[in-house]
């Protein structure tokens, strides 16, 4: 068996919900640009209290209570993120010891910006195939709003914090996968820990077109790999950045909008998480039904994209 499957998904959100009437009361700006420029209206922030990981504990938990399997079948925990709480430990060592998974399996985080949720799927994908464990748990996990300037309207409108997880199988269904990386250092940065800029910098124009032009050669690109068409897929998940980057994408493949999932409007860019928040809600309304094929795509800093055509099973 050398495929994955999707087994369930869980997420969890900060307690913190802010409409753009709130934006507009931190910066210069109104619900009518950010819900027309992006399509977002709602982001959740975590308090100064609250840790991020504390989000991808409960999201990890419920994902694995929903796969109704136990902890022992675990062998690997990857975490994507681009705002851990800490240099180390790993958000993923945080989940082995809260949710009580074994200790001799692989616990790591993992850093391809937005692109990281579908980054970890293809790790994940790999080491199982070589683990004696059948399933692995994979986290998408941000607090977005620790390293956003807020003075910055340009990009503080942009983002959300949240974590969501799936339960992932070694199956025989097949899993199809891309990614790389322009090595771009400018048009998305954020300097890390002791660096003099700490928060996230962005070239709005530069990402849009990188983005626009990535997603169709990304969908492309899995579908002449596994020798399907667009008919064939149920769900495309993109990474939740922007409706206009979407919308853009629908247009210019002259593709059905009902395949392109969408809850950006909820939680804006919540980066590394926002596919598996999106594979969360639809497992939570009913849209996968077994053997759903879906393609995620992931762009983002880096510059950096990757996609996965994979199916969505129950438990075997
Ligand atoms: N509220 C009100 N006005 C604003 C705001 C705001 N929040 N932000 C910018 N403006 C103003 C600008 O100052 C500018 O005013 P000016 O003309 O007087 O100078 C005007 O709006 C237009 O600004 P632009 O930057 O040209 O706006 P644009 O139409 O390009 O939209 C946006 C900006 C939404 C960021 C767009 O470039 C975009 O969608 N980019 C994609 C990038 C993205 O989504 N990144 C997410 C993170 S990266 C990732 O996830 C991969």
């Amino acid at each position: 068996m050398s495929g994955m499957c999707l087994v369930s998904a869980g997420k969890a959100l900060p307690n913190s919900k802010i409409t753009n009437d709130d934006m507009s009361k931190i910066v210069e700006t109104s619900d009518e640009w950010i819900s027309t420029r992006t399509g977002i209206f709602t982001r959740y922030f975590c308090k100064q209290e609250q840790q991020s990981w504390q989000l991808a504990v409960d999201a990890a938990k419920q994902a694995i209570e929903k796969a109704g399997i136990s902890t022992e079948e675990i062998g690997i925990c990857i975490t994507a993120t681009m705002s851990p709480p800490f240099a180390t430990p790993s958000i993923s060592c945080i989940v082995q010891k809260e949710l009580h998974l074994l200790q001799d399996i692989l616990a790591f985080d993992l850093n391809a910006a937005c692109s990281g949720f579908v980054y970890a799927l293809e790790t994940a994908n790999a080491l199982l195939a070589a683990n004696q464990k059948p399933y692995a748990l994979v986290i998408g996990c941000e607090a977005l709003s620790k390293i956003t300037d807020f003075t910055n309207r340009n990009t503080c409108v942009l983002f959300g914090d949240g974590a969501a997880a799936v339960v992932v199988q070694r199956s025989e269904y097949p899993f199809v996968s891309m990614h790389g990386t322009k090595g771009d250092v400018t048009a998305l940065v954020c300097g890390g820990y002791g660096a003099e800029k700490q928060c996230l910098e962005m070239d709005g124009k530069a990402v849009f077109r990188f983005a626009v032009e990535t997603i169709p050669r990304c969908i492309e690109s899995v579908l002449t790999k596994s020798a399907l068409s667009l008919d064939d897929i149920d769900y495309i998940v993109c990474h939740q950045a922007n409706r206009r980057i979407i919308d853009y994408v629908v247009r210019q493949m002259k593709a059905p909008i009902e395949k392109f999932y969408m809850n950006l409007q909820n939680y804006g860019n919540t980066s590394a998480a926002s596919i598996p928040l999106a594979l969360a809600d639809m497992q939570q309304q009913g849209l996968l039904h077994p053997k759903a094929k879906i393609i995620c795509v992931g762009f983002g800093g880096g510059l950096t994209w990757g996609a996965t055509l994979i199916e969505w099973n129950k438990k075997e």
